[in-house]
């Protein structure tokens, strides 16, 4: 049968880096040791008091449907702990309880775009903002980050130049996948002051506000004018090492969650019952588990700067958040005679077995763009394997000369 698809699917996008995991896979079943950099899962357990309560939840009988906006324990819970660390009030009308935090991206964008509305996202960046903007017909307008002494900075000029009267949504990944990029106060607060000038929404996804290494996260949403127009993305994920539970948050205002969850309704219409009542112990149980994994997060990510730093051709920051470094590698493919970074990221996994995804995998290039950039991620993959790995990458990069093939 000849298939005709549906139009629409021709603009919705990927996650380009899951297929580098699939490389990888391909390579480990061929017998070679492969160091798995490329995916921003943790190979860290969900804590034991998390998977018990799900159990106890599942032996109790929840295991039924439940309101598309998620249990009231969870929605007043998950209320207290986000408005807490970030100084601000919410409460259960506040909160639509999602699978992930990922579907918050496109629910979010379904709210509030319509069809010609422009959005400004940040690229690099997470690419499904790119995918739900232009599936659901608004224009993707992409702004970058500028390179400092110590991180990575929001390109101001950039997100200036894009901006119009068509403009409606801004997305704000701080602590940001795949730079680790970080606004410090004077940075936000220019931001909050440009999306209120331009009466901008706002969807700030903090996947990352708890994995912050010194000092507690910050957000957007608790800086004067902004709480009324920002949507915050909460996710289980990291914090709480539970990715394959598939547990987020979509939190703002009152009128703008209610649509959300509508959506719910006509999506999933709830999010699995027991997972819930297990997310309200993790949020209410004792935390000395996100603290050790921030701790293991943090040793791993001393050892792989530390290695990759002293890499002739590599440079690279501590970031002091996310689980991702995000060095800039253009010394080292020179050196090998590579000037395509996919290239290099090809020959390092086939030389070395290190595994990782490249600028390439979060958006297309931006105009101007001159240095290259691979993406790290630490989260799984132990210590010994990181050490391991990286110096199998450093000697390869410092004895070759020439190496333009695969
Ligand atoms: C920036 C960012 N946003 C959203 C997500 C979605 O995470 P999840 O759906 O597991 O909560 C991720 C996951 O890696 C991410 O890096």
């Amino acid at each position: 049968m000849n298939r005709k698809f549906a139009e629409r699917l021709e603009n919705l996008g990927t996650e380009t880096a899951f297929a580098v995991g699939a490389e990888a896979a391909e390579l480990s079943a061929k017998g070679e040791k492969v160091y798995p950099f490329h995916l921003g899962d943790l190979n860290i357990r969900t804590p034991d008091n998390i998977i018990e309560a799900a159990v106890e939840a599942m032996k109790d009988g929840k295991t039924g449907y439940c309101p598309n906006a998620g249990i009231a324990p969870l929605r007043d819970a998950l209320a207290r702990d986000v408005g807490n660390a970030r100084g601000l009030v919410y409460n259960q009308e506040n909160v639509s309880v999602q699978t992930g935090g990922k579907p918050v991206i496109g629910k979010f964008i379904m709210s509030l775009m319509d069809p010609g509305d422009e959005v400004l996202y940040p690229n690099p960046g997470y690419p499904i903002y790119e995918s739900m903007i232009n599936f659901n017909g608004g224009v993707a307008k992409p702004y970058g980050f500028i390179e400092t002494e110590t991180g990575f900075a929001l390109d101001f000029e950039g997100i200036r130049q894009q901006i119009s009267s068509r403009t409606k949504i801004f997305i704000y990944n701080n602590y940001h996948n795949p730079t680790s990029a970080e606004s410090d106060d004077q940075e936000m607060k220019e931001l909050a002051k440009f999306c209120i000038e331009n009466d901008l929404y706002v969807l700030s996804d903090e996947s990352y506000f708890d994995i912050v290494y010194e000092g507690k996260g910050k957000s957007i949403a608790s800086l004067p004018g902004m709480q009324e127009r920002t949507v915050i993305l909460y996710t289980f994920s990291k914090k709480f090492a539970m990715t394959g539970w598939r547990l987020g948050a979509a939190i703002g205002p009152r009128d703008i969650i209610s649509q959300i969850s509508r959506l719910n309704v006509n999506d999933e219409s709830c999010t699995n019952q027991f997972v819930q009542w297990a997310a309200v112990e993790a949020l209410t149980g004792p935390q000395d588990d996100p603290q050790r994994i921030l701790d293991v997060l943090k040793e791993r990510r001393d050892v792989a700067v530390d290695i990759l730093d002293s890499i002739e051709g590599i440079t690279v920051h501590r970031p002091n958040s996310t689980f991702y470094l995000f060095p800039n590698v253009t010394g080292a493919m020179e050196k090998l005679g590579i000037s395509d970074v996919e290239e290099f990221r090809k020959v390092i996994l086939d030389k070395t077995g290190v595994s990782f995804t490249t600028r390439k995998h979060f958006g297309t290039p931006l105009e101007g763009e001159k240095e290259q950039y691979v993406r790290l991620a630490y989260s799984g993959i132990t210590k010994e394997e990181i050490k391991e790995g990286l110096e199998k990458m450093k000697n390869f990069i410092e004895s070759t000369d020439t190496c333009t093939t695969v």
